[in-house]
């Protein structure tokens, strides 16, 4: 298959929009990171978008919509929670998980009676729902298991050939994927943390809100059952081995040092990332980096771990586990 590379314009939009509504696949961006999207409502289409990424079937996809008129084809109803979260932070980096309507597809979410809904910012992304007149289901645009995608070229690494289109747009501006926040229970869980945190969801709603438990846990651990499917699987790797050093910001640097003149003198090739507790930044480049020093034929990532407080939380989800929970304290 031979993959278009659309550049952002109005009649490219539209011929994306084309594209989606006859079950092809298009990648797009948002202000997350570029999603790999498809007809959410078709059911070989949303199989197609499974077949490209290599995802197992039972991690489901993020349905997303472009005004709030969408939401009522998808869900049985809201609670007043959600009308009011969805009011704060929609459009916006963050995923709703709601009771599905029977127009929603098990494929789509993959075999649950729960649909994870999403708003985007991201103006192409807006456009694209528009142009498209469907719900468009989009996990993130990378083969399962790498870093997701967050410029055009990245998603072109892995998806050049297997899908219809790219859309050429922008570097995403957060960097990381959405939080995704279940509100089907008693209290709203987070169970992927992102660029918006229970702390900005509690404040909203004057209330408690949770994070899965599971976020604590290392996937080795016999506890670990975490409510959302994706979050199971081996996620973020690089080619290169990657170790997070943690500790005070002197003790990180120094060991960084010698850990790089360790592995240098073992002939590694070995990179440091260390965004000094920047976890703005650090959301922004993480993926970027891992993706660039892959190609820079880098062996060893050395990274310095962030504060675990907010968005640090949410980044350091996907430092761990793009170094497979291999830390060292110092
Ligand atoms: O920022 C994002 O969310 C990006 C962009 C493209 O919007 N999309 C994205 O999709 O990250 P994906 O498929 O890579 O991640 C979706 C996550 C997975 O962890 C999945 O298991 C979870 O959302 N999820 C989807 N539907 C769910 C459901 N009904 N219940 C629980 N978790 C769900
Ligand atoms: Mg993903």
């Amino acid at each position: 298959m031979k993959t278009e590379r659309l550049q952002v314009s109005g009649e490219n939009i539209n011929r994306a929009g084309e594209i989606i509504r006859e079950g092809g696949l298009v990648a797009f961006p948002t202000e997350t990171v570029y999603g790999l999207g498809a007809d959410a409502l078709n059911e070989e289409a949303v199989k197609s978008i499974y077949m490209a990424k290599g995802r197992p079937s039972d991690n489901p996809m993020i349905v997303h919509i472009a005004d709030f008129d969408m939401l009522e084809e998808l869900t049985t109803g809201l609670s007043v929670t959600a009308v009011k979260l969805m009011d704060a932070f929609w459009p916006g980096p963050i995923t709703f998980v709601l009771k599905k309507s029977e127009a929603v597809p098990y494929v789509t979410t993959g075999g649950l009676d729960t649909v994870a809904i999403r708003f985007p910012s991201g103006d192409v992304a807006q456009r694209l729902i528009k142009a498209a007149q469907r719900p468009i289901a989009a996990p993130s645009a990378n083969i399962s298991g790498k870093p997701s995608p967050t410029t055009a070229l990245d998603v072109l690494e892995d998806m050049d050939g297997r899908i219809d289109a790219v859309i050429m747009g922008d570097t995403c501006d957060v960097g990381i994927e959405s939080t995704v926040c279940d509100l089907t229970g008693d209290v709203p869980t987070i169970l992927r943390p992102g660029y918006i945190t229970a702390e900005n969801l509690s404040r909203v709603l004057c209330s408690e809100v949770r994070y899965d438990e599971a976020l604590y846990l290392e996937p080795t651990s016999g506890d670990f059952h975490p409510k959302s499917p994706g979050m199971k699987y081996k996620h973020y790797s690089p080619r290169a081995d990657v170790k997070i050093v943690e500790g005070g910001s002197e003790a990180v640097s120094a060991k960084i040092i010698g850990l790089k003149a360790k592995y240098e003198s073992e002939g590694m090739k070995v990179a440091v990332i260390n965004y000094g507790g920047d976890s703005r930044k650090a959301a922004h480049d993480f993926f970027a980096e891992l993706r660039e020093l892959d190609r820079e034929g880098y062996g060893m990532i050395l990274v310095a771990a962030l504060t675990e407080d907010e968005l640090g939380f949410s980044v350091m989800n996907r430092m761990l586990k793009s170094a497979g929970y291999d830390v060292i304290k110092v």
